[in-house]
């Protein structure tokens, strides 16, 4: 299972890169704003500079939700690093898109996917990934890791190569049922990630060796 970070902050994205297990990044214009970021040219060179901090994916959000506008967009960030994946919410004209992106080389992430029949669409226009936002789901009282279970399901029963990217992951649990489910990839904040080291009887555990060793080497 592939973990990449949910995240437009580059302090985040370099403490997961130096624990050693970072595959990606994801990003999407309310992360972008959180840092602050405004403006084309200063989107564009944090992008790059997120791509230079890690060595695998990175996703980077259109903003247009035409067809043409998502075309330009798309393809301007494909040109800046080859690590980017142009990010296309699932609408009509986005999934036209990922049709022009998939049929030209340019990977895609088909973004705010909320039902199976969304990720079976985005798989059939060859999107890379499919984001199912399980969080949100779990929001409205519907059930997120329900639909990660429907899309592994299908995109197996056909050998789709689009990997599911379990996206709006907030806790442990949801990312250990993702990997339960087989989900290829999942992507949450950094304390997520982290929260993965903590178990209190490895604390006790190591408090005792280290004071049983202290005893007898003072
Ligand atoms: O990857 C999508 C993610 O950023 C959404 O997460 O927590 O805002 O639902 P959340």
């Amino acid at each position: 299972m592939k973990f990449f970070i949910d995240t437009a902050n580059l302090k985040d994205i370099q403490e997961a890169v130096e624990l050693g297990v970072l595959d990606g990044v994801t990003t999407n214009p309310s992360l972008m704003a959180k840092e602050g970021i405004k403006g084309t040219d200063a989107v564009m060179a944090h992008y790059k500079q997120i791509c230079e901090l890690v060595d695998g994916d990175v996703s980077a959000e259109v903003i247009a939700t035409d067809y043409e506008g998502i075309i330009r967009e798309g393809e301007a960030l494909a040109e800046l690093h080859p690590n980017i994946v142009v990010k296309v919410p699932m609408i009509r004209d986005g999934v036209k898109a990922i049709r022009y992106f998939t049929d030209k080389g340019i990977k895609t992430n088909c973004t705010l996917i909320f039902s199976a029949g969304q990720a079976l669409l985005a798989a059939k226009a060859g999107a890379t990934y499919v984001s199912p936002f399980v969080g949100r789901l779990d929001d409205i009282g519907a059930d997120g890791m329900q639909l990660i279970q429907q899309i592994v399901d299908i995109f197996s029963n056909y050998g789709y190569p689009t990997q599911v990217l379990a996206a709006s992951v907030r806790h442990i649990p949801h990312l250990i049922q993702c990997a339960e489910l087989g989900a290829d990839v999942v992507t949450c904040p950094l304390n997520v990630i982290t929260g993965l080291l903590n178990h209190p009887l490895t604390d006790k555990g190591l408090a005792t060796f280290l004071a049983d060793h202290k005893k007898v080497n003072g």
